[in-house]
């Protein structure tokens, strides 16, 4: 057993914009270390594309290791068309998904806030995000993306086959929606748990073991069942009658890029991957922005940091118990944007256009 290291950071900034948006993360550590006597020690080492090209693996087992003792890992994207060729099992991708399973991150929680000063980012109509406030939960470590038997396998007359397999066991049910309720209670007190149970077995049982959780132990939240493609067109039409959203692995994915152009732009939605709390209250935890590596825009200075900072922030308070420092570079954030200050993905007319570093700075100065 590796012994989780209090306060340790690992930064895997990864592949296109990644290393970008990392970097303003660090810089904040670097401030709250020096201004606020926090004592958080930080590492950064590769994965994905970037250990690929050093390493020809996507992980090395040594940075596995430093990522099974941190309290937290950082990561910034992984993956670029650079890689396209490269073989499965090799490609940037895997590291993501060896990390989400290995150290058992059941539980991303993926929140997707409207920020009042971006309403207008959306492409949807003001008085339908105004004001948004969902928090998806996906299971991240089960379902479609792990299922077994998998593969490309040749069949007769030169054909091949493409096999996933999608399962779901009752406690990986139980354990994520158990995170939903829990989270429900917080917020609005109500959770929408999304399947496919009208065809697929394995959301049959989705569906029957969050309605056994609900019925033994929280009855006081309210809980509606919905169909995962009903769900997809209801976060277009209504996106405000959502408090909690729960759902597996790659609904989870599809439903929350969705979500987040509800807020107006991929570059701001954080995410958080949580595993099972040890014996010493000890949590495993991963932490990213949704968006992924954007090679076109890689190495101008010019993505969104906002994201990334955000998932900080989301470490502070899930993996720290740092609710007030989570709480004031949140609010840094607001003020940032109440300034006007934007980067070029939810640049609107009036507003000040700056660079990747320059919107960490900011965010910084409204620290002090
Ligand atoms: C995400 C991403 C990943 C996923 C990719 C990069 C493997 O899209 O975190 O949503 O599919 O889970
Ligand atoms: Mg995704």
């Amino acid at each position: 057993m590796i012994k989780i290291k209090k306060r340790k950071f690992l930064l895997l900034p990864g592949d296109g914009i990644g290393p970008e948006v990392v970097g303003e993360v660090k810089k904040i550590i670097f401030w709250l270390n020096k201004n606020k006597s926090l004592d958080f020690e930080i590492d950064e080492d590769l994965a994905g594309g970037v250990s690929y090209d050093k390493h020809g693996t996507p992980i090395t087992d040594e940075v596995f290791y430093k990522a099974l003792e941190s309290e937290a890992v950082i990561l910034g994207a992984v993956g670029g068309p650079k890689w396209d060729n490269v073989e499965f099992s090799k490609k940037p991708e895997r590291a993501l998904l060896k990390l989400r399973k290995e150290l058992k991150l059941f539980a991303n929680l993926r929140p997707a806030i409207c920020f009042e000063q971006l309403v207008e980012a959306s492409t949807l109509k003001p008085e339908i995000v105004s004001g948004l406030d969902i928090m998806i939960v996906r299971e991240l470590t089960g379902g479609i993306y792990f299922g077994e038997p998998r593969g490309i396998k040749p069949i007769d007359k030169g054909e091949r086959k493409g096999i996933n397999t999608h399962s779901y066991t009752s406690s990986e049910i139980q354990r994520v929606a158990r995170v939903a309720f829990d989270l429900a209670k917080k917020r609005k007190n109500k959770v929408t748990s999304c399947e496919k149970s009208n065809v697929m077995e394995a959301g049959l049982l989705w569906r029957e073991e969050v309605q056994d959780l609900h019925e033994k132990e929280f009855k006081d939240v309210k809980l509606d069942h919905m169909l995962a493609d009903n769900c997809a067109m209801q976060l277009l039409r209504n996106p405000k009658q959502f408090d909690v959203i729960v759902t597996d692995n790659l609904f989870g994915d599809m439903l929350s890029d969705q979500a987040s152009m509800l807020t107006g732009s991929l570059g701001l939605l954080p995410s958080a991957s949580l595993g099972a709390k040890n014996k010493e209250g000890q949590m495993r935890a991963m932490y990213e922005p949704i968006h992924g590596s954007a090679p076109d825009i890689a190495g101008k200075g010019i993505a969104n940091p906002i994201a990334t900072i955000l998932s900080f922030a989301m470490a502070l308070r899930y993996s720290l118990d740092l609710d007030k420092e989570a709480n004031s570079l949140e609010k840094a954030v607001q003020d940032v944007l109440n300034d006007g200050l934007r980067t070029k993905d939810i640049i609107s007319k009036g507003k000040k256009e700056v660079s990747t570093s320059q919107m960490g700075d900011a965010i910084i100065s409204k620290l002090q």
